[in-house]
């Protein structure tokens, strides 16, 4: 029997922080374990708004060698670059003729980005999740871990595959399109910004201060812990709705740290925040170090990194134009001669 398959992506848009670590990347780190998993760099999603082409490709490669330093092993795992598939882009168009714009206008993601861009927003905004769908369509994948943002985006999936696809149209092996599952962890699955508790640490935050990316130098990571909003009580606990902060820092340093909720939970109950938060820095710069010692080595060395990609891709494409062709076929499209 086949091994469930996996598949999810990051954009290389901005350093990745620890949002995009705890809540995506660490599982599908433990998921290649158990699973058929394959992860891509989402470069065609980071052009959905204004980007610097100069920078374009070094994020792109950066965000994939970040990968493997968060222990993502190109022997169990596929990674590769999504622009590099063509795949995507072409069940990208054929999804989006039998999508109902409707489904797309009411996306919180797109109407919280659109805002953003006032009067610039282009098609390719409002369409990104129809790519997402695309993405994970074309691998057949069972699972898709990611982050507890993104659980909209999956049921448009979802109901694309079900709806629009499967009762419409026949396959050769019916259904034509596997009908993926979110994997959306508790732990970590949203990580709050340092600067406010109750909105999500994110890549687009114009304050640095609100969140740790993965390639901070320790001294700037006890920088932002040391400033990082707090409340005036002492000790520290979870669920407190009017302490949200409390709760986030608490959360990251029960993960950093390796000790789980309930350790840490009762270590820090009595502890104030000048105890605490040298003790969240340690564990942060700690979980860290590794990261980014095996990050130098792989951006050092070009030839590593182009061999993974290469490999990644040829897998991908081989089973994303297989998927392709279905697609192809159940909707009547001629054959090449
Ligand atoms: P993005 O940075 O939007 O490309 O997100 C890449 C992955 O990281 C997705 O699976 C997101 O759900 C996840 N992610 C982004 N920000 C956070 C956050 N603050 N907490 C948890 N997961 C996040
Ligand atoms: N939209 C996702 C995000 O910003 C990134 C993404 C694109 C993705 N395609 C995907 C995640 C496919 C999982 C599967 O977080």
């Amino acid at each position: 029997m086949s091994r469930p398959r996996v598949l999810s992506g990051v954009q290389p848009t901005g350093a990745l922080h620890l949002g995009n670590w705890l809540g995506a990347i660490r599982n599908w780190v433990d998921l290649q374990e158990t699973h058929d998993t394959f992860v891509c760099v989402v470069d065609l999603h980071a052009i959905t708004v204004p980007h610097d082409p100069s920078r374009l490709a070094e994020d792109t490669r950066s965000t994939a060698a970040l990968y493997l330093a968060c222990g993502i092993d190109p022997k169990r795992c596929s990674v590769f670059v999504q622009s590099q598939v063509a795949a995507h882009s072409e069940l990208c168009w054929l999804l989006n003729c039998v999508t109902p714009l409707n489904w797309l206008e009411r996306m919180i993601q797109f109407k919280e980005k659109a805002v953003k861009q006032g009067d610039n927003v282009s098609v390719g905004l409002l369409d990104y999740p129809v790519l997402m769908a695309a993405d994970i369509l074309l691998y057949d994948a069972d699972l898709v871990p990611v982050g507890e943002d993104q659980k909209q985006h999956l049921e448009l999936a979802r109901d694309i595959a079900q709806q629009r696809i499967n009762a419409r149209f026949r396959g050769k092996d019916t259904p034509v399109l596997k009908v993926p599952k979110p994997l959306i962890l508790k732990e970590g699955a949203r990580v709050m910004s340092l600067t406010d508790g109750r909105s999500k640490m994110s890549k687009s935050d114009p304050n640095e201060g609100s969140r740790i990316t993965l390639l901070d130098p320790p001294e700037l990571i006890t920088k932002k812990i040391k400033r990082a909003k707090t409340d005036p009580e002492r000790g520290l606990e979870f669920g407190n709705p009017d302490r949200p902060e409390t709760d986030n820092l608490l959360g990251l340093y029960a993960i950093l740290s390796g000790k789980g909720r309930q350790q840490a939970a009762t270590e820090c109950a009595e502890m104030g925040w000048g105890q605490f938060k040298p003790l969240l820095a340690e564990a942060t710069v700690s979980a860290l170090e590794p990261i980014q010692a095996r990050y130098r080595e792989l951006m050092q060395d070009p030839t590593e990194l182009d061999q993974v990609l290469r490999t990644g891709r040829e897998k991908a494409e081989t089973v994303a134009n297989d998927t392709l062709e279905r697609v192809r076929d159940a909707l009547g499209f001629a054959r090449p001669a």
